[in-house]
């Protein structure tokens, strides 16, 4: 008699399903995006993020030991410069007093167990708000490389565990490798955004760290020089294989839900962890339509995670990271 096999057999109450689910999130598949701005008792909420806020250094603190309880062991800062400190060449990024260098020092002082992730690139310390040096209307590919590679350098002295450089420019993850062998930081690692497109995705995120571009003459108003056409699927297998030879340690794909056939092409193709980053954009819709009651906000954020993790990530960076743990606690 037709049918033998009833797949429903195996759907008929949660003990069952829950039996054979294939896929289970876990605090230790997030890592925690930070941002951090200058000042004292700062939190900020960031307009197009709910519930998101940039922390001054004393501030973060309490929000690096609250991360920590929920079960989350690693973080990814970002900081805020302030304008006065931004030029084309992101002198600030190598200060060794920085604010980044502090915010390193602070989350490894009141919890050293936590795993400190460091975005590399200059767009948040550039005048024109791009991941390299402008000069002639064009972003300077090797000279960027050169400054990212002390970045990452002064990044290690403060004590990261990794950096992650965001910045697509050619050549990046051998120039920080050798730059940080040189300096004899061969156990910080590097995370690196592979495949990351040219997304209208990052918008908020721009709005927090006021990082956008700048509109002027000779300077150019997107990004698509430097992060990939986000119509194409073979150029991800063929920057991450590079990044992978040039000795990143971790890939990323970016954007997030948008993106996840990448994300199983490069789970397909290398042995490699993956990170998924749900980006700043992912975040502010969802936020939106849960607070005009169109859809349902945990359920939504839930499947979302669940399905990036089931594409194929290893590691999700996502600003929901504190929402799911709270969630799956309860
Ligand atoms: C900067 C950087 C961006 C993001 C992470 N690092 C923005 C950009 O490339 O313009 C986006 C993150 C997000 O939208 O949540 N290199």
């Amino acid at each position: 008699m037709f049918p033998i096999r009833r797949n429903r057999r195996l759907r008929t109450n949660e003990a069952i399903r829950s039996l054979v689910r294939e896929t289970i999130i876990a605090p230790n598949d997030f890592l925690v995006p930070l941002f951090v701005v200058e000042g004292k008792g700062k939190k900020e909420e960031i307009a197009s993020m709910p519930n998101y806020y940039r922390y001054s250094l004393d501030l973060l603190k309490d929000e690096v030991k609250l991360i920590w309880n929920l079960g989350l062991k690693s973080v990814l800062l970002f900081i805020k410069v302030d304008d006065v400190l931004k030029d084309n060449k992101g002198t600030e990024a190598l200060n060794p007093n920085g604010l980044m260098q502090r915010a390193i020092k602070t989350v490894k002082d009141v919890c050293p167990g936590m795993l400190v992730m460091t975005d590399v690139a200059l767009d948040p310390f550039s005048s024109y708000g791009h991941d390299g040096i402008v000069e002639g209307g064009k972003i300077i590919n090797d000279a960027t490389v050169e400054v990212l590679a002390e970045m990452s350098i002064s990044h290690a002295q403060a004590g990261a565990d990794f950096v992650a450089p965001s910045d697509m420019m050619d050549g990046r993850i051998i120039g920080i490798r050798e730059g940080l062998d040189q300096s004899n930081f061969l156990d910080v690692g590097i995370m690196s955004y592979s495949a990351k497109y040219a997304s209208a995705f990052y918008g908020p995120f721009r709005d927090a760290l006021d990082s956008a571009p700048v509109d002027m003459i000779d300077v150019p108003k997107d990004k698509k020089t430097y992060q990939m056409d986000f119509a194409n699927r073979d150029e991800a297998i063929r920057e991450t294989e590079m990044d992978i030879n040039e000795g990143a340690d971790i890939v990323m794909v970016k954007p997030g839900l948008c993106y996840l056939d990448i994300v199983r092409d490069i789970k397909n193709s290398f042995e490699i962890p993956i990170a998924v980053y749900q980006v700043s954009g992912e975040y502010a819709m969802l936020k939106a339509a849960a607070e005009k009651g169109w859809l349902n906000h945990d359920a939504v954020m839930l499947e979302q995670v669940t399905s990036i993790k089931r594409a194929g990530a290893d590691i999700i960076a996502s600003y929901f990271a504190k929402d799911v743990v709270k969630l799956l606690n309860r």
